[in-house]
């Protein structure tokens, strides 16, 4: 009997999954029987937006966490697929920095072409997840359009359901007499509701650099960021400042911790996500702070509790896209056998020696090359096309120095993409001039 292979989710992380199996078909290996779980009904996760992103039409909150004329926030050329470039999907180099329509085009073209949607069961949430005295897993899902529950056997379980669509909502003193609207980034939608507005954010990384910038591009009158540890510290526009951090609402008058106030129309709270697991029981369910190195996860993939389960692109994220590659061939090789896992203490110590050389890191450019030598590190296990993580780390830190330079104009810039060594192109308007975010438009030439 073949093995049977759940994953969960069918974003970026789950389709991963998916084209790793798939790839190893194709070079005739027999593969294990794969079930896809995905509870919307379309794949691409959080890159597949509609006006139903936040509940469902069967009452269910729709995952993921995107919003109208989101932009990529680092270089495409960070997180390109080695085996599927842009170049070969849009047919020429294509500028640096696509809107959500195009990221969406292009993981769509991977999986289209390599004819995965069949192992998918979309509309079907599942609900319960069992680990078996026996080994193994019981694991019952919801089809929402029949409204009907299954219960089914699986070998191995592969969560991949993201970890940016849970909100963490902090209450301050004040919200509930407020007369404005309230709202966590995970409920942002379109930033022209906050056109003439002056809309107040709460946090400081990159929900709010990216919330407020929208907001500043379709026209609010003022922005100000109340930042809880340190500011971004960008040279914003005149009509964008930077607070301490919000002490209580008095009315609709924000009182910061300097003694400051100001006057505001609307409270975004972009103040991150919570991993969040309804479906799994405790001794499956990942407990983790969003970081490098997730707890548990021997190589990052591995559940430590019980080896038969795994976990792809739980880790606080440089690398995306071609990370979830690598984290899903590596995946595919342990669970068909070519990959054997040590025993219990030493995956145990892969987590407390990773954890420990994170802990040693002084900036964010140490982080961005801890996670291309961990990206490297699993490519190098498995037959996922190898490439230059170097020039895809040197794309990230052109990255950094362009927003420094100027954060509205960061997106106006071209890198070189570490799979064909082609320098993109500079996209035919400026980001912030650019209106329409369609996929239309980006490729006009
Ligand atoms: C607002 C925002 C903007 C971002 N922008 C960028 C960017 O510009 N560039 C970048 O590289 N990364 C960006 N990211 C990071 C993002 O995490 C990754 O790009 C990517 O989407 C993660 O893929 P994933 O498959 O792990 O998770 P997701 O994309 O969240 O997909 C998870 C999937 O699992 C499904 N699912 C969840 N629970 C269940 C269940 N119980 N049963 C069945 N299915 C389930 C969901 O419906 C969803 O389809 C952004 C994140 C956010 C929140
Ligand atoms: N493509 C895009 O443009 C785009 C846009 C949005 C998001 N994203 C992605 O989404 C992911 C999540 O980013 P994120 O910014 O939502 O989350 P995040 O990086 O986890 O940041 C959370 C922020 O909230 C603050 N915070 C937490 N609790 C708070 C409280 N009680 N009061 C005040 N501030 C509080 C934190 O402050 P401290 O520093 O004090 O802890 C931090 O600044 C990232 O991977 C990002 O790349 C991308």
């Amino acid at each position: 009997m073949a093995k049977r292979v759940a994953i969960i989710g069918a974003g970026p992380s789950g389709l991963a999954q998916l084209r790793a199996f798939q790839s190893a078909k194709d070079k005739g290996a027999e593969i294990p029987e794969i079930v896809c779980f995905e509870k919307q009904s379309d794949w691409g996760g959080l890159w597949n937006y509609s006006w139903r992103t936040g509940v469902d039409q069967y009452g269910n909150q729709c995952h993921g966490s995107m919003y109208r004329y989101l932009w990529s926030n680092g270089p495409k050329e960070g997180l390109e697929f080695a085996d599927y470039t842009f170049e070969e999907h849009f047919g020429r180099p294509i500028a640096s920095y696509p809107p959500r329509a195009v990221l969406f085009d292009y993981i769509k073209g991977r999986v289209e072409k390599a004819g995965v949607r069949n192992m998918i069961r979309f509309s079907t949430n599942v609900r319960d997840v069992r680990a078996q005295d026996s080994g193994g897993f019981e694991l019952t899902s919801r089809n929402e359009i029949n409204d009907t529950e299954q219960t089914e056997f699986f070998d191995h379980v592969i969560v991949a359901t993201g970890h940016f669509s849970a909100p963490n909502i902090p209450e301050y003193p004040g919200f509930d007499a407020y007369n404005g609207r309230i709202l966590h980034a995970h409920d942002f939608r379109d930033a022209r509701e906050f056109t003439d507005k002056d809309v107040l954010i709460l946090g400081s990384s990159y929900s709010a650099e990216d919330i407020g910038s929208q907001c500043w591009k379709y026209g609010a009158k003022t922005i100000t960021v109340a930042y809880r540890t340190a500011p971004m510290g960008y040279a914003w526009p005149d009509n964008w400042k930077e607070v301490p951090a919000l002490d209580r609402m008095e009315g609709r008058t924000a009182h910061f911790i300097d003694d400051t106030s100001k006057d505001i129309d609307a409270i975004i709270l972009c103040t991150g996500y919570k991993h969040h697991f309804p479906f799994l029981p405790d001794d499956l369910r990942l407990k983790t702070v969003n970081r490098l190195t997730a707890a548990d996860l021997y190589k990052g993939v591995v559940w430590n509790k019980n080896p038969e389960m795994f976990y792809l692109g739980m880790q606080d994220q440089w690398y995306t896209f071609n990370m979830f590659d690598a984290q899903a061939w590596w995946v595919r090789d342990c669970i068909m056998d070519r990959i054997p896992l040590p025993n219990a203490s030493v995956m145990a110590q892969d987590v407390v020696t990773r954890t420990a050389e994170e802990d040693a890191l002084e900036d964010d450019y140490s982080c961005i090359i801890t996670q291309g030598a961990y990206t490297q590190e699993l490519i190098s296990e498995t037959d996922y096309p190898s490439f230059d993580i170097d020039a895809s780390n040197k794309a990230f830190f052109e990255w950094k120095a362009h927003k420094k330079h100027n954060i509205m104009t960061f997106r106006d810039h071209g890198y070189t993409s570490p799979m064909t060594g082609q320098t993109a192109p500079k996209h035919h308007t400026a980001w912030k001039d650019a209106l329409d975010d369609s996929l239309e438009s980006y490729l006009e030439t």
